[in-house]
């Protein structure tokens, strides 16, 4: 699924970028060797980055 259509990046792409340290959508571009154009995309960088911070169902229950 594509997230950025400017810079035709897809989810796979976001997501590599976030494991290799992207913690911001300017990072996340940066990671991928462009930048922003429209913006129409960073509120849904944002939230896979935050997806990704946030531990799994299953880690939580592995935890109790
Ligand atoms: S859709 Fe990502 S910058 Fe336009």
């Amino acid at each position: 699924m594509y997230v950025c259509i400017c810079n035709a990046l897809c989810e796979r792409d976001v997501r590599r970028a976030i494991r290799d340290g992207a913690s911001r959508p300017r990072d996340v571009y940066a990671g991928c060797g462009c930048n922003a154009q429209c913006g129409c995309c960073t509120a849904t960088i944002l939230h896979l980055i935050r997806s990704d911070a946030a531990p799994s169902p299953l880690a939580r229950t592995v935890q109790q």
